[in-house]
């Protein structure tokens, strides 16, 4: 076990087979969370099958154990590749690994208990918070001890991006989770709130977007062997990010008596996210012009072709949803829902997704099992999502119009009883586009034909080459 932990890009290949492993699961928990919203009698008040305990365990092993995992493992195989060494510590890698799913699988063992702090994104208990902070860390030390022994004088963009989100995440995730006190997590009163939202926030913003902007970054130049359009434009696109997204927690609880200041900033800030949004669209696009087919023809282009076009769906949903008019409608309803899933699956695990099936066979030196497959999970993925996309926001809608109506909750519950199992059934496509994911992962590694040594010497070298170039 030892020795495999020392194997170069065992420590990327674990966290991309943990990655797929936990989208099954973590979906499958959103179907028995979706299944109660549809028939709330269905449980017949089984405590740990509750929609309040199934819940987190599902938003947190997607978001931390799929959709985090798969991107992180991508991560550490680019960083190195893109720097021409190798990471600075395989064994560090797998310490690494083995704190971060520690910390997800309390979900599903630790949650249905009752066991969980009841804040939004921070649930897990204390000693697996630490080990999050213990994982992050570690991280940072490898990938810099890795920077620091590089052999590629360039840092490409994609490295700025991945060593920027565990920086930022280092300092927000203690933050958001009060960790400087234990026994509550928590400070008393909108305080709370803010600091919560305040990382809430950054959890997708300063870690998930990074991540799967640098996987983008990496991936789109090396499938269309085009240069970047602009490195100049890359680091705008960083530096914006950074200036832009810590300002606008606020925009989550907006509808609470927060002060005018940060009203003022958290809106102004939501609009002007569309400036570092577009800008990092734009030089990716350009870089691909004249070559969508041949990202499209390309299975993992496709993933993430079509991540950075759900990211410009997202991040037009996100500025007008800011607007307080605008979220007085749709704050306590399902569209909201609709926004999430877009943004996490849609966004950010299509891009992860991408990633996985253009670096795994790079990782483990097999060609994919099956590019059909890959396909497969794709339209899977798409019809369900759209799916989702269009009933959440539907039933939102009739929501909202009922809350500014003034009409009573329980004359617009029924009417929403068709669109919760519209969702449980649109739900199981995703799960199915999981599971395909995963026996393909599983077969690659078992039956997937070796790939030459030369492709896997040459191919990360090109993708430095094709970042350095810029108009
Ligand atoms: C990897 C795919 C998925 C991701 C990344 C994902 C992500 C999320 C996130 C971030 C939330 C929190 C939303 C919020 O509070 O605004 C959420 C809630 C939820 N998701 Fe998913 N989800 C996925 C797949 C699914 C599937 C397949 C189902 C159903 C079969 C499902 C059902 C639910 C339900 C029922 C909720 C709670 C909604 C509520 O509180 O009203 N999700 N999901
Ligand atoms: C231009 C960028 C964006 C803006 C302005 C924006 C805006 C918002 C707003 C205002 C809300 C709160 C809605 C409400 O509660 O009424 C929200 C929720 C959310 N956003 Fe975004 N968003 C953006 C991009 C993203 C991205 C890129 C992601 C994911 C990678 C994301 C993930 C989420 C999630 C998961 C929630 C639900 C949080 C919860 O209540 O549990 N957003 N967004």
């Amino acid at each position: 076990m030892l020795k495999f932990a020392s194997k170069p890009q065992s420590a990327a290949l674990a966290f991309l087979v943990a990655g797929s492993a936990w989208f099954l699961i973590g979906t499958l928990y959103g179907l028995v969370a979706a299944l109660h919203l549809m028939a709330p009698e269905l449980y017949n008040n089984i405590s740990w099958l509750n929609f309040g305990r199934m819940r987190p365990i599902h938003v947190n092993t997607v978001l931390f154990g799929f959709v985090a995992t798969t991107l992180v493992g991508c991560a550490i195989y680019y960083v190195p590749a893109l720097l021409r060494t190798r990471l600075w510590s395989e064994r560090l890698g797998w310490f690494s690994w083995l704190c971060w799913n520690a910390a997800v699988l309390s979900g599903p063992t630790v949650f249905p208990f009752g066991l969980q702090q009841n804040r939004e994104y921070t649930e897990y208990l204390y000693p697996f918070k630490v080990l999050i902070m213990l994982a992050i860390l570690t991280l940072i030390v490898n990938l810099t001890l890795t920077i620091a022994g590089r052999k590629e004088k360039t840092l490409y963009v994609s490295v700025w991006y991945a060593v920027g989100a565990l920086i930022w995440t280092a300092g927000v995730y203690p933050i958001g989770n009060v960790m400087w006190r234990p026994q509550t997590q928590a400070l008393p009163g909108l305080v709370d709130s803010i600091l919560l939202w305040f990382y809430g926030h950054n959890m997708v913003g300063l870690l998930l977007t990074p991540l799967a902007i640098g996987i983008a970054y990496f991936v789109l130049p090396r499938v269309t062997r085009a240069p970047l359009y602009s490195h100049r434009l890359s680091l705008v696109g960083f530096w914006a990010l950074v200036a832009t997204y810590t300002q606008i927690g606020g925009h989550h609880i907006l509808q609470a008596p927060i002060p005018n200041w940060l009203r003022t900033v958290t809106v102004v800030g939501s609009i002007m996210m569309i400036l570092p949004v577009f800008v990092v669209l734009a030089n990716l696009w350009l870089t691909t012009r004249g070559r969508g087919m041949k990202l499209w023809g390309d299975p993992a282009g496709r993933f993430v072709l079509a991540g950075t076009m759900w990211y410009l769906l997202v991040c037009l949903q996100g500025p007008l949803q800011s607007l307080p008019s605008v979220q007085a409608v749709t704050h306590f309803t399902n569209w909201v829902i609709g926004h999430s899933h877009i943004a996490v699956l849609g966004f950010a695990g299509f891009i992860a997704l991408g990633g996985m099936w253009h670096m795994l066979p790079l990782v483990c030196g097999r060609k994919l099992y099956s590019a059909r497959l890959v396909n497969l999970q794709f339209g899977l993925l798409l019809f369900g999502l759209v799916g989702f996309f269009a009933v959440l926001t539907t039933a939102g809608l009739i929501q909202g119009h009922a809350w500014a109506t003034g009409e009573t909750v329980y004359v617009v519950l029924p009417s929403l009883n068709v669109y919760m199992a519209l969702r449980a059934m649109l739900g199981l496509f995703i799960i199915a586009g999981a599971a395909v994911g995963l026996y393909n992962v599983v077969m690659t590694l078992r039956h997937g034909e070796p790939l030459e040594p030369a492709a896997l010497e040459a191919e990360p070298l090109d993708a430095a080459r094709a970042g350095e170039v810029s108009p």
